[in-house]
């Protein structure tokens, strides 16, 4: 059985990480245009590094929880039947263990040089214009995909919901393209479609199963299930 899940906010909510559109989400306090876009970048740079250096701090405070470590296990027994595709930014399920994984809006442990386009590992602040490790310009950016910029893998993302069995939408609202639209493409595919997620979601109509609660409690009891199903 091909799987595909997709992961958003809601997964890493009961580890600390504040979601985006919640109540006291992230993006409560921001504009987005200033910290997500890359017009809000040129035009106040050092706000946009100071945004990203106190998330990116702030990951030695948090730990993957349940739902992140539910999907390593599944990994272990599906293996390259299972691609994980997240939204979120934060290394929790590299952490869990996830290993085939996508992060398609970039990573915060990784920075981009707009000298000589390198995607290079980073722990540290960017707001104090570090040179780029590999051609020593002062150009990093936070290796993270804004609005109106193209996600990371979309074909490899593509080619797998084309080819899913089953397709799962973990702890994301539903509002922003294209991963709120791969619940379509998995269903065109002739995929199951099953929402896990602390409310209904904008896109929650589209599912073929819902399951309404938190991803720490929800995800370890579908993936029970489906190890239940898949080993002999
Ligand atoms: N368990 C499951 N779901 C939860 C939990 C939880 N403990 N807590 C919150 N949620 C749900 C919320 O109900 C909401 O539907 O997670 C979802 C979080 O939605 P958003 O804050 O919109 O986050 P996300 O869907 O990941 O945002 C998508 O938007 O701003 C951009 O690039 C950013 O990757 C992000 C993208």
């Amino acid at each position: 059985m091909k799987v595909v899940v997709l992961t958003g906010a809601g997964i890493s909510a009961e580890s600390g990480v504040p979601t985006f559109r919640d109540a006291d989400g992230l993006w409560v306090g921001h504009r987005v245009e200033d910290v997500a876009t890359p017009e809000g970048f040129e035009a106040q740079p050092s706000l946009v590094h100071r945004f990203y250096d106190e998330r990116r701090r702030s990951l030695a405070e948090v730990e993957p929880n349940e739902a992140h470590r539910a999907l390593a296990r599944l990994e272990d027994v599906l293996g390259d039947d299972l691609l994980v595709v997240t939204q979120n930014i934060d290394d929790l399920h590299d952490r869990a263990g996830s290993t085939r994984l996508i992060h398609m809006h970039g990573e915060l442990l990784s920075a981009w040089c707009q000298g000589c386009d390198a995607h290079v590992p980073w722990t540290r602040d960017l707001g104090d214009l570090p040179p780029c490790p590999c051609c020593g310009v002062t150009a990093l950016r936070p290796d993270v995909v804004w609005f109106g910029e193209m996600p990371y893998q979309m074909e490899r993302i593509m080619g797998a919901l084309a080819g899913a069995d089953l397709f799962v939408s973990i702890g994301t609202s539903g509002a922003v393209y294209p991963a709120a639209g791969f619940v379509q493409q998995a269903m065109r595919a002739g995929a199951r479609t099953l929402e896990l997620n602390l409310e209904p979601s904008e896109g929650s109509l589209w599912f073929s199963e819902t399951r309404h609660g938190p991803a720490s409690e929800l995800v370890p009891r579908w993936v029970d299930e489906v190890l239940l199903a898949v080993t002999p």
